[in-house]
């Protein structure tokens, strides 16, 4: 943490919580930057791995670089577009398509040097959501994960407002895979304090990561709510991670009801951490999808406590450092794969 950077490279942040061995690793990888529908021709802000970013559209081209003017560090995110580009608030300078120059106003009959255009990042859109890869060749296939039933009619798409978490990437993805807490940290929402006792699942591992199909009798429906389902009726869930922060659930409900949540963390800095779900579900489909924003939102928040207060901050990669029990199958899995990765046994410490 808090390494200071001893010369200059414009392709790393200014400020690095990161250990450079990981951030480099990390940054070969694609993450969820935006929602979608928050992005237009004006300019956002947002951060990812330490690197303030600017998104802006030129019609339907969508625009991701680095949020510091190459004049003097400025946010183009101050700025605002004036249809020709966003301009920046200091003297004036305008980016517009494939983030060119294309406006000195101090100097307005000067060629523009290529020295003055925006350092751009590989981006599309996909399942609602902005992706952006700091590495990645801008025509390379993007590796983002699958989001199964997001592009099947029989099923709605919805995509959860995002959830800000005071924590590192790693501890939040870890809670989402964890099967051993429902009872204890969600009994207001799907928990059953009664209903505390794992049954044994395995792992399996994948190109990508792994899967762990869960069964247990621990239900998905609101608390409170008529259950619909049948007593004694057994619960998959069927878990795909995706290294390094991306883990889809497929929840199977009764009466062929299925709900797929994609809980894609995406690393703001090494203890922030913005969490984007998109969801799909053929149930419940012509119920308000705020109330499924809420729903989830809450067991997000339920969540928080526990993952904004764990310590080590840090993800330990060496199982010796915390204690395990069989029901931590997956956090295990996912603390040996991320080590088999290359990243450091103390991850983001
Ligand atoms: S700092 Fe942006 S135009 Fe000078
Ligand atoms: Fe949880």
């Amino acid at each position: 943490m808090n390494s200071k950077i001893k010369t200059y490279n414009p392709d790393l942040p200014v400020h690095m919580s990161f250990d450079e061995h990981d951030w480099h690793l990390l940054a070969e990888y694609w993450y969820p930057i935006a929602l979608a529908r928050d992005i237009n021709e004006q300019p956002y802000g947002t951060m990812l791995l330490d690197m303030p970013l600017v998104i802006y559209k030129m019609g339907e081209e969508l625009i991701v670089a680095q949020d510091a003017c190459p004049h003097r560090g400025v946010p183009l995110s101050l700025g605002q577009n004036d249809g020709q580009g966003i301009v920046c608030r200091y003297h004036g300078l305008r980016f517009g398509s494939k983030g060119h120059c294309n406006r000195i106003p101090a100097h307005p009959e000067h060629k523009i040097s290529a020295r003055f255009n925006l350092k751009t990042y590989a981006a599309v859109e996909r399942y609602g959501l902005i992706w952006c890869s700091l590495t990645a060749q801008p025509d390379a296939a993007p590796n983002i994960p699958i989001m199964p039933h997001w592009d099947d009619a029989e099923f709605q798409q919805l995509v959860c407002p995002t959830v800000d978490f005071k924590c590192f990437a790693g501890r939040q993805v870890e809670g989402f895979i964890d099967v051993a807490h429902f009872a204890w940290v969600h009994p207001d929402t799907f928990g059953d304090p009664e209903n505390a006792e794992v049954p044994d699942y395995k792992t399996i591992e994948t190109e990508t990561g792994f899967n762990a199909d869960y069964w247990s009798s621990v239900g998905r429906y609101p608390i409170g709510l008529d259950q619909r389902g049948k007593d004694g009726f057994q619960w998959l869930r069927h878990f795909e991670i995706h290294l390094p922060f991306t883990a889809t659930l497929t929840i199977h409900f009764p009466n062929d009801a299925k709900q797929v949540i994609m809980n894609a963390a995406s690393p703001m800095t090494a203890r922030s951490t913005r969490l984007f779900a998109p969801i799909c579900r053929n149930y419940d489909m012509e119920l308000p999808v705020e109330d499924a924003y809420d729903f989830n939102i809450k067991i997000f928040e339920e969540d928080r406590l526990v993952s904004e207060s764990q310590k080590p901050e840090y993800l330990p990669l060496d199982l010796s450092i915390e204690a395990h029990f069989p029901a931590d199958r997956s956090s295990s899995m996912y603390r040996k794969l991320l080590r088999k990765k290359g990243f450091s046994p103390l991850f983001a410490s």
